[in-house]
Parts: C-alpha cells; sequence; structure tokens
C-alpha cells in the first residue's frame, strides 16, 4: 500500500487541507540544526511560580481526588475562583454554573468554542495578520477565515470601517486578539467599542482570546477589554489563559466566560472531546488565583528589558527591517526590506545560513507576507546572538 493511497483513502479532507502552524514547523526545523538560536516560539523563559508548585507539592500528599476527573466544566471552587477574577478584572458579575468553563488552554477553548457554532462553509472574521492557529482551526471546522486587515501604516491597529464590509450572511464571529499576536499591540477602545456595537447590531460573538493583557508595558496606550461593557455580554466570549502571565504553558489551563446558552452547547463538546481540563492542572490554577500574581511585576520587568533590546537590535538594521514598537505581549512583526521572494523561503534561508529560527509572516495571515515574527521572551543572550549571526549575515553574503 503506498503512502499516496493511504492518505487518500484514509484521512478526513478537511484535516489534508491543514498545514501545522508555521511557528511549530520552524520549531521543528530548528531543532534538527546543530547551535541554532530561535525567537520563533513564544515560549517564555520563565519558570512556574514557586508559590503554585509549593501548593501542588502538598495536595499531591494529601488530596485523594487527585487522579479522578472533574465536572466537564471543572471543579467548582475553581469556577467560583474564576467568577470572581472575572468581577475583578472587568466589573462584570458571572455565574461559576452558568457562564463559568475551565479549559485545557485557550487552544482546546477556541477549538470546542469554534466545533459547538460552526456548520461547513461558516465564516469568521479574523484579523490579518491574526494567531495562525486560528486559521487551521477554521480550516478544521469546514468553516472559513475571512480577513479584516489591520493597517501597518498606524501601528497594525484595526480599522472599524471596514469591518462591516466583512459581515455576510454566512459570519458567525470575529476573533479579536488584543495585544496582539504577532504585532505586540493593543488595540484602541474606540475600534473595538465600535465593534461590539456592530456585532450586537448583526448578532455576531466577539471571541477574545487573551494570553497576553497581564503583558503591557511602560508608557503603552491603556488596554481596553471588551468584555468589560456589560452592555456586550450577549455576544462576547472572553478566553483567559494560565500559559503566559503564570508560565504554565505545559500545564494547559484556561478558563472561558460565555453567556449561558452558548456554555449548554459548549458542554457536549468538551465532553465528547476531553472530558474536563487534567484536574492537577486546575488544582495548579486554583493555586494561581488564591495567591497575589506578585511574580508578575518581575515577569514585566524583564520582558521590558528584553524589548528595549530586541527594538535596540533592530534600530542597528534599518535597511534590512522596519517595524512598529510592541506596546505588549512580547513579539514584534518586522517588514522584510531586502530583496527576498516570500517570508517563507526567507526565514528558511536564514535558518539553514545562519542557525536562526524566526516564524514567516504569512503564516499569519495575507497581510503577513514579507514580514517576519520575532519573539522576544527568550534569554538576553538567545536575542542577542540570533542578531549578531543576523548583522553579520545581512553585511556580507546576502547583498
Ligand atoms: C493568541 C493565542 N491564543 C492561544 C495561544 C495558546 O494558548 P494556550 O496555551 O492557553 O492554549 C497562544 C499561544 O501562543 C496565542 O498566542
Amino acid at each position: 500500500m503506498t503512502a499516496e493511497y493511504k492518505v487518500v483513502n484514509t484521512v478526513a479532507d478537511n484535516v489534508l487541507q491543514l498545514e501545522i502552524s508555521a511557528i511549530k514547523k520552524m520549531a521543528m526545523l530548528s531543532a534538527r540544526v546543530d547551535d541554532a538560536v530561535s525567537l520563533a516560539w513564544g515560549l517564555p523563559s520563565f519558570s512556574t511560580p514557586d508559590y503554585i508548585r509549593d501548593a501542588v507539592k502538598q495536595q499531591l500528599d494529601i488530596d485523594d481526588d487527585l487522579g479522578k476527573y472533574s465536572l466537564p466544566d471543572g471543579l467548582a471552587g475553581f469556577r467560583q475562583q474564576v467568577a470572581q477574577k472575572h468581577l475583578a478584572d472587568t466589573g462584570v458579575q458571572v455565574s461559576a454554573d452558568d457562564n463559568v468553563m475551565i479549559t485545557a488552554g485557550n487552544m482546546q477553548g477556541m477549538n470546542i468554542l469554534f466545533h459547538s457554532i460552526l456548520n461547513e462553509g461558516d465564516e469568521v472574521i479574523l484579523t490579518d495578520p491574526c494567531f495562525a492557529s486560528h486559521i487551521q482551526q477554521l480550516r478544521l471546522c469546514g468553516a472559513l477565515p475571512v480577513y479584516w486587515p489591520l493597517d501597518e501604516d498606524n501601528d497594525w491597529q484595526p480599522n472599524s470601517e471596514l469591518l462591516a464590509a466583512r459581515i455576510t450572511d454566512k459570519t458567525r464571529a470575529i476573533v479579536i486578539v488584543s495585544p496582539s499576536n504577532p504585532t505586540g499591540i493593543i488595540f484602541s477602545k474606540q475600534v473595538l467599542m465600535k465593534l461590539g456595537e456592530l456585532a450586537r447590531e448583526r448578532g455576531l460573538l466577539v471571541i477574545i482570546d487573551d494570553p497576553y493583557s497581564a503583558f503591557i508595558y511602560e508608557n503603552s496606550p491603556p488596554y481596553f477589554n471588551l468584555a468589560a461593557v456589560p452592555e456586550f455580554s450577549g455576544n462576547i466570549v472572553y478566553l483567559f489563559s494560565f500559559s503566559k502571565c503564570y508560565a504554565m504553558s505545559g500545564w494547559r489551563l484556561g478558563y472561558m466566560i460565555m453567556p449561558a446558552y452558548l456554555k449548554q452547547q459548549v458542554l457536549k463538546v468538551q465532553d465528547a472531546n476531553i472530558i474536563c481540563a487534567p484536574r492537577i492542572s486546575q488544582i495548579a490554577g486554583m493555586a494561581a488565583l488564591a495567591h497575589a500574581p506578585d511574580h508578575l511585576a518581575g515577569f514585566i520587568k524583564i520582558l521590558s528589558a528584553r524589548r528595549a533590546l530586541i527594538c535596540e537590535r533592530l534600530d542597528q538594521l534599518p535597511h534590512v527591517f522596519s517595524y512598529s514598537r510592541p506596546e505588549a505581549a512580547y513579539y514584534v512583526f518586522p517588514r522584510i526590506l531586502v530583496p527576498h521572494d516570500n517570508s517563507h523561503d526567507f526565514s528558511i534561508k536564514l535558518l539553514e545560513s545562519v542557525g536562526v529560527s524566526l516564524t514567516p509572516g504569512s503564516a499569519f495571515g495575507p497581510s503577513g507576507e514579507h514580514h517576519v515574527r520575532m519573539a522576544y521572551c527568550v534569554d538576553d543572550g538567545v536575542i542577542n546572538e540570533a542578531f549578531d549571526r543576523i548583522e553579520k549575515y545581512f553585511s556580507s553574503s546576502y547583498l
């Protein structure tokens, strides 16, 4: 039996047309290159804070139920804590039973949400550029991304005037990631309010995927969370991830806040998909929320210094890259100014020639072409080594 035969006969069409995210592809390719340095994956260098690890160690000794499933929407006590956190963060009161769902991270949350709301051929509006995996998740449901371009000349802000024309009878939702991956920009309150109003008028969901709102740097514009506007609550699904701000990416933990009617439906998909988020991770999440997040100031200080470093290094290469200074998260999305065919080939050539791994911008949507994403959540030494190599490369062979 040939490999081709097997593919044609056993793999679903929706899967055949999927691509593994370029972020992971570059991570896998660079793992094969000796001495590679990577700015490709947004995986922070931090460890899970001690107060969370210590609490889990203690629970391991005393909690006889720790190895058991929880209910599909998560442990009741954890959902109560989440409802309190959401009230503190947004001023909006939600019910732990009716509106809160614990997930195995925002990727899993987005997946079950998309599977709950989308039929084949439905459309979802994504910003362009957007988070690359959202495109693949839509394809997995047989749904289509409709791109809402961000304005590179206006520091990658969305333009609300361009939104209405993208809504059709098939539109089900608009996805927002602010602070943005891959641009590191905070979307303005003005644009988000217009988006909320339009969504309410047209009966659309606004899905807010939020791994990064804890990472806002000094002198940045204020972060605005649309989930804090009570009038829009009926249209909003808010997803919070513990991965980045608690350095818990490997624990796989997040939560979703959504209207009660939707939670009833999503629960069925959660049960069919994973049953529940891992209980030990929920215990870790309870420890996280029971404690003041005092580790965050340290994370932000380090990331802010890394942002200054990467901007300084980019400023020394004005003939290679132009960029908007990131305001939040830990990504920068420079335009490639040197001659090249496309961002994919550019990134592969850089990896093969000098062992530097960047993510090609085309993975984040059509407007991402001719850009690369750099993640500066890695140690200073990695940033400096990557830029030393890039600098040397572009001062010699390339031009
Ligand atoms: C926008 C966005 N959503 C989701 C994720 C993944 O989150 P989680 O680890 O909670 O699944 C990431 C990680 O890079 C991200 O940038």
